[in-house]
């Protein structure tokens, strides 16, 4: 039987939300592998709030994806066919090589690694002990560098990023306060990661309860949204206050960034500037393997928790990426295959 490889084409460049327009969804049969390479059966595919980024021609931190090419994107799956002495039929493997359901690779793709057998589901190495989990551990730990009890206030607290660094700042005696979207994800944010407090910025009195939460002000601000989340977090900033400048989603489809309300421009502003820097989580590939295996000890002891939101359907693709962009997704948002 012909295998067949579905994918999106990145078809055309978005103005504001990227519509179902941007995208061609083509089917392709797979050739014949050649000594070295092997085809992988994907069974989740990750979505990013950062692929909006990549939509755009923009001069940005990583190339834009290309007109005509797959739309950029992780996955995980399972080796069905192989013709390499690396990676045998049935291995879990995740691989950065876009929006695809039937990837064939060569073994020695920079961007292909082998899960390694635990009880850790394996949409999960797309989430928590994937990507989004080494960029809390990196951003809070080498930018934010949190001691004993500062207080450490996340946006996007609910994410997959940010459920993550708060449940870290814990573990490093820190007071965390997350800042999340409703009431439902304010209460996951506290009662299920046990953060200390959560507060809706949606709510009406969402500064007043900010400044409540956090009566001896902010040491780390860990920047997800940037907006007016990031303008309430800014006015209780103490003086050696850290802002590590992981995302700011609130802005990802205004048109013109030199008039966004990004954190740059926020922090910019102020009398006294925090300590402040955007980081990638690729900054520290050569410590991913160590922070994988921290991560993945903290799952398994049940010291992170994480939610996803796993859609199925490889079609719901772009319909998921406009539900991160506007927070309709909880937790880490997945596409099941
Ligand atoms: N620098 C890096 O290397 C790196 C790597 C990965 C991710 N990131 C960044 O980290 C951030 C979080 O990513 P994630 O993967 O963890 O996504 P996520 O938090 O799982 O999903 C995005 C969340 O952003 C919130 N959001 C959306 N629009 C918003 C708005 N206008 N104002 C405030 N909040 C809004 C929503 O939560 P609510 O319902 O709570 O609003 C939504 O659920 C993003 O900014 C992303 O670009 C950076």
């Amino acid at each position: 039987m012909a295998n067949i490889n579905r994918k999106y084409l990145l078809d055309k460049r978005p103005t504001g939300m990227p519509e179902d327009e941007c995208w061609k969804l083509v089917e392709e049969e797979t050739v014949p592998l050649k000594s070295g390479e092997i085809l992988i059966q994907v069974k989740f595919l990750s979505i990013d709030p950062y692929m909006r980024g990549r939509m755009n021609d923009g001069v940005s931190y990583a190339a834009p994806a290309k007109i005509g090419e797959p739309m950029t994107g992780e996955t995980a799956g399972t080796v069905v066919e192989s013709k390499s002495d690396v990676y045998k039929v049935g291995d879990n493997v995740c691989i950065h090589k876009g929006w695809q359901t039937l990837i064939k690779a060569k073994d020695t793709d920079p961007s292909i690694y082998k899960v390694p057998l635990s009880n850790i589901p394996l949409s999960a190495y797309l989430g928590a002990v994937g990507m989004p989990g080494r960029t809390a551990y990196f951003g809070l730990n080498k930018v934010g560098k949190p001691k004993k009890d500062e207080t450490v206030v996340v946006s996007a607290a609910s994410g997959a990023v940010g459920s993550v660094v708060g449940q870290l700042a814990k573990m490093h005696g820190c007071k965390v306060v997350g800042i999340a979207g409703g009431p439902e994800k304010c209460s996951f944010v506290k009662e299920t990661l046990g953060f200390d407090d959560c507060v809706d910025y949606k709510s009406e009195n969402f500064e007043d309860a900010l400044s409540n939460a956090c009566k001896n002000g902010v040491d780390i601000y860990f920047e997800n949204v940037g907006g007016p989340v990031t303008q309430a977090v800014s006015k209780l900033l103490n003086d050696d206050a850290r802002v590590p400048i992981c995302g700011f989603i609130s802005q990802y489809n205004e048109e013109n960034m030199i008039e966004a309300d990004t954190p740059f421009k926020i922090l910019g502003k102020l009398d006294k500037k925090p300590e402040h820097r955007f980081f990638v989580v690729t900054e520290w590939m050569n410590e991913w393997a160590e922070a994988t295996s921290i991560l993945s000890d903290h799952v398994m002891n049940d010291k992170i928790r994480y939610e996803e939101t796993i859609t199925d359907g490889f079609e719901n693709a772009p319909q998921a990426l406009r539900d991160v962009l506007t927070g309709k997704n909880f937790g880490k948002q997945i596409i099941k295959i």
